[in-house]
């Protein structure tokens, strides 16, 4: 169907690199017009420019939306979530294992039903569009049927999306345990069927290591052998307990990582959550196997899993991304994200700049999923997947942004103080969104 011309007016930002980790970000890393306008065909950016120069070449028929006080930037990217835990954020009193037991599993056996799975999808997609994000890598549950919810709730906005169904074979409930057997054929049916539909992507989701026997692992190694320009998504060293657990479990291994590396799934574009509680040598392994991580702060914070370190992550070159980890997580939203990114930072002495932020949610975890080829700037052939930002979208955003006379400061004060109210429009393939209230 044709769509006509959409032209977004206004402060437009993107980042075309990273800007690194000082307050000065590097050169050519930021671009920034104050008075932009971004030109959408058929879904997908045109081009990009200062106002003055392009208006007078739209067509007649465009449609102008202008936003001369808000910030126009590229749909956020939330590369570790659980779209099936979005009705148990904020559980009580619980670390990881135990969390994972007393809320998290009795939540997703209640995904055996697909009409639930559906209306949870649904949400899901609606809510992240509410915060201003536009794709996800997403765990499924081990029900095939909850991959098949995920991907039609997201092609009916068309959304770029990735997910899984979760593979787990042992220590959990039986309600959700499938077999070697059973993940890898389900795992084969849901690739054939959905990955590469539209903008549809199918994630090898072993769930961790303590989930899956030794032989679910060579079947999931397996899976990533066969299919090897799939994502591979996992858990890895996210709490003490865990990590003891598993060393008694594969008594073989070297240490976490090992599991995973043995079978094959440290490898490229395999994206691992958490790993904090890892050595500069497990770092370098990463790295150099082009293994990916995902820096989950609202979620560590809230399982109390510890502090990511996020400077040794920079400096061991590995590829990182900045995840909601949602339900562990407490908000769907990345400006929360980063505001929580900031404060483990900061525990550290470290200061986690809104330049290195805002790079991470957009271009930055669109390179950590090799989807910046499409996604994550404003640059002309990119997918028109856009956030409209509200920087006086709050009482104390208002208050605040009467302040900032700098990009820096408005920026900062949107991570520190942004939320839902601060989100004023999202565009999928240049369509604008209905936001629910
Ligand atoms: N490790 C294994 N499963 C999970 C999960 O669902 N959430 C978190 N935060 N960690 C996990
Ligand atoms: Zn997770």
């Amino acid at each position: 169907t044709h769509q006509p011309t959409l032209a977004l007016r206004g402060p437009l930002l993107s980042f075309s690199a990273d800007p690194g980790v000082d307050v000065t970000p590097k050169d050519e890393s930021v671009v920034y017009l104050e008075d932009g306008l971004l030109w959408i065909e058929q879904g997908h950016i045109k081009h990009v420019g200062e106002a003055d120069a392009l208006l007078a070449h739209l067509p007649a028929d465009a449609e102008l939306h202008h936003y001369p006080d808000k910030l126009i930037m590229p749909g956020f990217v939330d590369p570790h979530v659980h779209f099936s835990q979005l009705d148990i954020i904020a559980s009580f009193g619980k670390q990881l294992l135990d969390w994972l037991n007393d809320y998290t599993f009795p939540e997703e056996a209640r995904f055996a039903d697909p009409a639930y799975a559906d209306a949870l999808a649904d949400a899901f997609i609606s809510e992240m569009l509410r915060y201003g994000t536009t794709t996800a890598l997403a765990f499924c549950t081990s029900h095939p049927s909850s991959v098949d919810a995920l991907f039609k709730a997201a092609s009916a906005r068309g959304c770029r999306m990735l997910g899984g169904k979760v593979m787990m074979d042992r220590n959990a409930p039986a309600a959700l345990t499938d077999t070697p057997e059973r993940a890898e054929h389900e795992s084969r049916a849901l690739i054939e069927r959905w990955h590469g539909q539209g903008r549809l992507e199918y994630a090898i989701t072993p769930r961790f290591a303590p989930t899956s026997s030794p032989e679910q692992m060579r079947v999931a190694g397996l899976l990533a052998k066969d299919y090897p320009e799939l994502i591979v998504q996992t858990h890895l060293s996210e709490n003490t307990k865990e990590i003891a657990w598993v060393s008694n479990l594969y008594p073989s291994a070297r240490d976490y990582l090992d599991v995973y590396d043995r079978v094959g799934l440290l490898k490229d574009r395999a994206v691992f959550a958490h790993a904090i509680h890892i050595d500069d040598s497990v770092r370098q392994r990463l790295h150099s196997a082009g293994g990916r991580i995902a820096f989950c702060p609202t979620s560590n914070l809230f399982l109390g899993s510890g502090l990511f370190d996020f400077r040794a992550a920079r400096e061991s070159k590995v590829t990182l991304g900045i995840a909601s980890d949602i339900g562990a997580g407490t908000s769907l939203s990345q400006l929360h994200t980063l505001a929580a990114a900031y404060q483990v930072c900061q525990l550290q002495g470290v200061s986690y700049t809104p330049w290195q932020g805002f790079y991470q949610v957009t271009h930055g975890n669109a390179v950590m999923l090799s989807l910046n080829d499409c996604i994550g700037q404003l640059k002309p052939g990119f997918e028109a997947d856009i956030v409209v930002l509200d920087p006086r979208g709050s009482p104390a955003l208002a208050r605040k942004a009467s302040r900032a006379t700098t990009l820096f400061e408005m920026l900062f004060n949107l991570m520190m103080l942004g939320d839902d109210r601060a989100i004023h429009a999202t565009y999928v393939q240049g369509r604008k969104m209905e936001l629910a209230p």
